[in-house]
């Protein structure tokens, strides 16, 4: 396989990514050049599919990864005004994510790699969510250059991670959750609440009506400093809803709760708990590794209450002032321009995967 130089001075044709993401049920593909300049990010969304089962439905998602994959990387091509000849590698997400989404992609991916004679770079999906912060000349730019040691905050449907970034490709897990997931939390109350998926967006905007100080959830005592556990919480709401007589069901039965349950009061002390938790930890790490920044990233990141939170926390506790930083709203959910920037620089530090690549679905750092 030959492997197209990277760019020097006197070159003037950016390094060009093609990037595919599949690790959950967003079929995505988007050409990134130099890390930052997005030409082209498509997103299929398969939430209709989804959302009359509650939640994500990992078979229903890799046959809708089948039907969508090639017209979606063809019309990011297509966006891009992009040629083949013109790509320098093909990134795609390697995991963490649902084993039968992941393949599509990364199938897809050594499809063309091994039609165009492209190297291929596998992309861990958080990763991924760091790097959507060096899209479109982000204000990372004003962290410094080089902009480390950093600290990234991930929140998502299927993570909650506090991460040490010391440089490009360097990480230290400091703290996760030890149950659910910030967004999964999210689904599954919005679920209780009878509010719909995803529970993210549903919960926030009913929160909007809520008092978010009606209902304290108290936090368990955990090992690890930068830790998080969200399942209490979420059990704390659901007898709450019982309290008031109303009944959460199971699986995806609609919830049978009277009107007397303050569904957008519990949303809001809800949203209130998670929020107050990720904010109080992360600015508590960002002090101890005396970073330069926090970037915030994944569906969660999204959340209007966390981000005021966040930024409010560390404006009054942080004894040096670090800027927290959030991707633009289309970024923080899944997308394929984030692996496209997390791949340029696998690409430049030289990483290349050979065509027997296997998928990663429990992949951390
Ligand atoms: O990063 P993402 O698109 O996919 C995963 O990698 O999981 O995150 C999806 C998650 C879902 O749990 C969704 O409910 C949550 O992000 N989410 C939100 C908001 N928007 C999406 N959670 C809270 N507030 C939001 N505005
Ligand atoms: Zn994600």
């Amino acid at each position: 396989m030959t492997i197209p130089k990277a760019a020097s001075p006197g070159d003037v044709r950016p390094v060009r990514i093609l990037a595919i993401e599949t690790s959950c049920d967003e079929t995505a593909a988007a050409v990134v050049d130099d890390a930052s300049h997005v030409r082209s990010n498509v997103v299929a969304s398969q939430i209709e599919l989804h959302q009359q089962y509650g939640g994500v439905f990992p078979e229903m998602a890799s046959r809708a990864h089948i039907e969508a994959i090639a017209p979606v990387i063809q019309r990011a091509m297509d966006n891009a005004n992009a040629t083949w000849e013109s790509l320098s590698a093909v990134a795609v997400t390697k995991g963490p994510g649902l084993p039968g989404s992941l393949v599509v992609g990364v199938n897809a991916a050594k499809g063309i790699c091994l039609a165009r004679d492209l190297p291929l770079i596998g992309v861990n999906h958080l990763e991924g969510h760091i790097y959507s912060h060096w899209l479109n000349d982000g204000p990372i730019a004003r962290l410094g250059d080089p902009p480390f040691p950093l600290l990234a905050l991930i929140v998502s449907g299927g993570h909650t991670e506090l991460v040490l970034v010391r440089d490009h490709g360097d990480y230290e897990l400091l703290g996760h959750t030890v149950d659910d997931a910030a967004g999964e939390a999210f689904d599954k109350v919005a679920r209780m609440l009878g509010l719909g998926y995803p529970g993210g967006p549903a919960i926030e905007r009913t929160a909007r009506n809520g008092n978010p100080y009606r209902f304290k959830f108290s936090r368990p005592r955990l090992d690890k400093p930068f830790n998080f556990s969200f399942s209490g919480t979420k059990t704390a709401v659901m007898y709450a809803i019982r309290d008031f007589g109303g009944s959460v069901g199971s699986g995806s039965d609609a919830p049978r709760l009277p009107a007397r349950v303050p569904v957008t009061d519990l949303a809001a002390s809800f949203q209130e708990s998670v929020a107050g938790w990720l904010a109080e930890k992360t600015v508590q790490a960002a002090e101890t590794y005396a970073v330069k920044g926090i970037l915030v990233g994944g569906g969660v990141s999204a959340n209007q209450a966390l981000r005021e939170r966040l930024s409010a926390v560390a404006g009054a506790r942080s004894s040096r002032s670090f800027p927290v930083l959030f991707p633009p709203l289309a970024l923080c959910t899944d997308n394929a321009a984030m692996i496209g920037a997390a791949g340029h620089f696998a690409y430049q530090r030289g990483v290349r995967d050979g065509l027997d690549m296997d998928v990663l679905p429990d992949l951390g750092f």
